[in-house]
């Protein structure tokens, strides 16, 4: 039976220090929408060009591009084992996208899981996060510190703070989310498929408490 997570939350919340982890665990691909596009940008295709002046005004690119991405993406053989959706749907026109592409996949969403987190400790986070230029594992200068400054300790690539982990794009962020992508909650909520979990606390007991409820969710399936 297939593991098919989406995880939701604001800016900063953890969805990818934790779908890093579900990833490794569960052996599916953590798909990340924002790696996605932070990729396109960093080679120039037509996708970067066009979604790099909505991601550095922190605004959500728009919804066609990231159905489009997703529809290729979730045909690909490494997901016929399930998936954990990092930043998929952010809006009510993707969710409906998404409900199509998985009934014409015959599949459905083992949990939706939202990582709570409030405003104020999120730009904390962000503000002092690192990502690896290689194989974007997510660091913290205080709170999650690489082994060795700099570098990361799953592939020694090279750290670096993304173009919009400043204070006025976080800003814009944070607006975005509870604008566009919180009214998601009440979706998901209605098809029972949201599981909410605090995000704050350790990152391995976050992990814990995620790892318990989506088992729980897939036993009463
Ligand atoms: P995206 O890259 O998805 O950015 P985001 O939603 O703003 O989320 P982040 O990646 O910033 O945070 P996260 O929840 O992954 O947190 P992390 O685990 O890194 O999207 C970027 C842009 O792309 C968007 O603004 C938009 O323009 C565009 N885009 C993407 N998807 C789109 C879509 N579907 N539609 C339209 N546009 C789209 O953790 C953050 C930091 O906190 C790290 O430093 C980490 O080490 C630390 N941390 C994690 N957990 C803890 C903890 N428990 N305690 C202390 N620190 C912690
Ligand atoms: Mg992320
Ligand atoms: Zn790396």
């Amino acid at each position: 039976m297939s593991l098919n997570l989406v995880l939701m939350g604001a800016p900063g919340c953890g969805k990818g220090t934790q779908g890093k982890q579900l990833e490794e665990k569960y052996n599916i691909p953590q798909l990340s929408t924002g790696d996605m596009l932070r990729a396109a940008v960093r080679d120039q295709t037509d996708v970067g060009i066009k979604a790099k002046q909505y991601m550095d005004n922190g605004e959500l690119v728009p919804d066609e591009v990231l159905i489009g991405i997703m529809k290729d993406r979730l045909i690909m053989s490494d997901c016929k084992n399930g998936y954990i959706l990092d930043g998929f749907p952010r809006t009510i026109p993707q969710a409906e996208a998404l409900d199509v592409l998985l009934n014409d996949l015959d599949q459905n969403l083992t949990a939706v899981i939202n990582i709570e987190v409030n405003d104020h400790d999120v730009v904390a986070r962000l503000c002092g996060r690192r990502q690896c230029k290689d194989c974007a594992t997510g660091y913290h200068i205080t709170f999650n510190k690489p082994m060795k400054d700099n570098r990361c300790d799953k592939c020694s690539g090279e750290l670096y703070q993304r173009d919009d982990d400043n204070e006025t794009t976080i800003t814009s962020r944070l607006t975005t989310y509870h604008e566009k992508t919180a009214p998601l909650l009440d979706y998901y909520t209605n098809k029972n498929e949201l599981l909410s979990v605090k995000g704050i606390g350790s990152i391995d007991k976050i992990f814990g408490t995620i790892c318990d409820a989506v088992m729980s969710r897939k036993i009463s399936d």
